[in-house]
C-alpha cells in the first residue's frame, strides 16, 4: 500500500486516469457499452481480469479522493458523520416504493409521485431533493420538479428482490448497529477475548421488540411485525437471501453450481442443503442436475417462501423438510451442503451443527461448507495480497456478522480447527477462498467414520 503521505492529489489523480484509461480502452476495444448514470446504463463493468485490476486501483484512489477533497474537516464533521441520512432516504424510498412511482422510460412530476407514495409533496420534494444527491433519481431541469430514473434507481424498479435486500440491510438488522458499542462495554471490554455469545451480540441486546429480554436475530425473526402478515419477517428474510445469493461479488460472481462437481456424484444422489432457506441454491443446481435429489431443510416459518419460490414441475426434485439443525440430522444423504450458516455461529455452536450430521452419515458422504474463507491478508513480504477493495468487502462482512451473531468469518486456520475438533472423523479435502470472490469460499469435506 502506498505510504499515506504518498496519498496525494497529484498521485491519486495519475492512478484514476491511468486505472480509467486501461478500463476505457477495453471496453472500446471489445465494443462493450460504458457504464453511466444514465437508467439504461449496464449495473457492472465486466468482471474480466483487464478490468478488475484498474477497478480495484480506481475504487481506492477515489476513496481516498474523496477524503482529501472534502477535507479533514469536513470530512469529520458533516460528510462522513451524517451520512446515517443517506440510509434513512434509501429506506424511505424503499419503504414507500418511489421505484414504481415514476415510469422507467418515462418521468413523473412532484404531485403525481406524491399521489403514488401516499405522501404529502412537501416530503416527497424533501426526499427527492436528498436522493439526487446520491443519483437516486434526477430532475429534468432545476426546479422542474419533474423527475426521471437514475441507473441507480432503475435498478430497483427492475429487480424486486433489491428491495427486499435493502429491507433486510436498514430495516431489518440496521438498527443492531447502534448498540454495537453497548455490546463492547457490557461483554467484552476490559477482558482478554471478546464475547463470544449470540445472546450478547448487539442483535440480541437490541430488543427491537421490547421483550425485556435479549433475543437471537433468528428468535426475532419468528416475532410477528405490526401492520404485517403472519410469518413476514422470516419470509422477508428468505427472499432477502435469495437476491444476495445473486447479486455481485466486488469481482463478479461464480455461478453456485460452479464450486463443486455436481456432475460428478452418481446419478440419483441425495443432496441435504442444511438451513437452505427458500432452495434458491438448489433450484439452480437442479435445473442443471436434475438427476439428483435435493431436500432443503430449514426452520418451519420458511416453508411458506420455500413454496412460493419453487415452481411446481421441480417439486419432484426438491423438497422441503423442517429442521432443526441443533437436533440430529435424520436423512441420510449423499452430500450435506451448508452455505452461509456457520458463519452465523460462534465456535461452540457450529462445531454442534457439525456434530449433528454425523448420526446420518457414512462413510464417503460429503460435507460442501461454503463460506467466506480468510486466507492470509499478506504475503510475508509486507503487501497485500487482496486488493483494498476486497478487503473492505471482507472487513464489512466482519462487521454484519459481529453485529448479528458475535462472530468473525472464518481464516483457513481457524475453519480446519473448527472441522477437526468438532470430529477427527472429518477429513478435509480442500479449502478455497476464491481470491476476490470472497463472498464464494468453499471447504470441502468428507466422513471417514
Ligand atoms: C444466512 S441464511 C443462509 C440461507 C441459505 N443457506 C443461503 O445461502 O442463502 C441462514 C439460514 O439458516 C436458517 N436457520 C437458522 N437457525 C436454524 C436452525 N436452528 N435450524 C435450521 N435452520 C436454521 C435460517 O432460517 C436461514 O435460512
Amino acid at each position: 500500500m502506498a505510504h499515506l503521505k504518498e496519498l496525494t492529489l497529484e498521485n491519486l489523480v495519475a492512478t484514476i486516469t491511468e486505472s480509467t484509461n486501461t478500463i476505457t480502452t477495453y471496453l472500446k476495444k471489445n465494443n462493450i457499452q460504458g457504464p453511466s448514470l444514465h437508467e439504461d446504463s449496464p449495473v457492472s463493468l465486466p468482471p474480466v481480469p483487464e478490468v478488475l485490476g484498474a477497478r480495484f486501483k480506481l475504487l481506492e484512489a477515489i476513496d481516498a479522493m474523496q477524503n482529501l477533497v472534502s477535507g479533514t474537516a469536513y470530512h469529520n464533521s458533516a460528510d462522513l458523520l451524517f451520512r446515517v441520512h443517506d440510509t434513512s432516504i434509501l429506506d424511505v424510498l424503499n419503504q414507500f416504493d418511489f421505484y414504481s412511482a415514476i415510469p422507467l422510460g418515462g418521468s413523473a412530476t412532484v404531485p403525481e409521485i406524491a399521489k403514488k407514495v401516499n405522501l404529502p409533496e412537501k416530503l416527497v420534494r424533501h426526499v427527492l431533493n436528498y436522493a439526487v444527491h446520491m443519483y437516486y433519481f434526477a430532475e429534468t431541469a432545476p426546479d422542474s420538479g419533474v423527475f426521471v430514473h437514475t441507473s441507480n434507481s432503475a435498478f430497483f424498479a427492475r429487480n424486486p428482490g433489491a428491495s427486499d435486500w435493502c429491507t433486510h440491510a436498514i430495516a431489518q438488522t440496521g438498527p443492531f448497529s447502534l448498540h454495537v458499542a453497548e455490546s463492547y462495554r457490557k461483554y467484552s471490554a476490559g477482558k482478554e477475548e471478546p464475547s463470544q455469545e449470540v445472546i450478547e451480540s448487539a442483535a440480541s441486546i437490541a430488543d427491537l421488540d421490547r421483550t425485556g429480554h435479549p433475543v437471537t436475530f433468528w428468535d426475532y425473526l419468528e416475532h410477528s411485525e405490526e401492520g404485517k402478515p403472519k410469518g413476514y419477517r422470516a419470509a422477508l428474510f428468505a427472499r432477502a437471501m435469495g437476491f444476495i445469493s445473486d447479486a455481485l461479488a466486488p469481482s463478479g460472481n461464480l455461478e453456485v453450481w460452479d464450486d463443486f462437481e455436481w456432475g460428478s456424484l452418481r446419478d440419483g444422489s441425495v443432496i441435504v442443503d442444511v438451513g437452505g432457506s427458500r432452495g434458491h441454491d438448489m433450484l439452480k443446481i437442479a435445473q442443471k442436475f436434475p438427476q439428483h435429489k435435493y431436500i432443503v431443510e430449514d426452520r418451519p416459518s420458511v416453508e411458506e417462501a420455500f413454496n412460493a419460490a419453487i415452481p411446481a414441475e421441480w417439486r419432484s426434485n426438491i423438497s422441503f423438510r423442517a429442521h432443526d439443525f441443533f437436533s440430529p440430522q435424520p436423512v441420510q444423504a449423499d452430500l450435506y451442503y451448508l452455505r452461509w450458516i456457520l458463519h452465523d455461529w460462534p465456535d461452540k455452536e457450529a462445531k454442534q451443527i457439525l456434530q449433528n450430521l454425523i448420526p446420518a452419515l457414512k462413510p464417503g458422504a460429503l460435507i460442501v461448507i461454503k463460506e467466506r474463507v480468510k486466507t492470509p491478508a499478506t504475503d510475508g513480504k509486507g503487501n497485500y495480497v487482496l486488493p483494498r477493495a476486497v478487503r473492505r468487502q471482507i472487513a464489512l462482512n466482519d462487521a454484519q456478522m459481529h453485529t448479528a451473531f458475535n462472530v468473525f468469518e472464518r481464516s483457513v486456520d481457524q475453519w480446519r480447527e473448527l472441522v477437526l475438533n468438532a470430529d477427527p472423523r472429518f477429513e478435509i479435502l480442500s479449502m478455497d477462498g476464491k481470491g476476490a470472490q470472497v463472498n464464494k469460499g468453499i471447504v470441502k469435506i468428507v466422513w471417514r467414520g
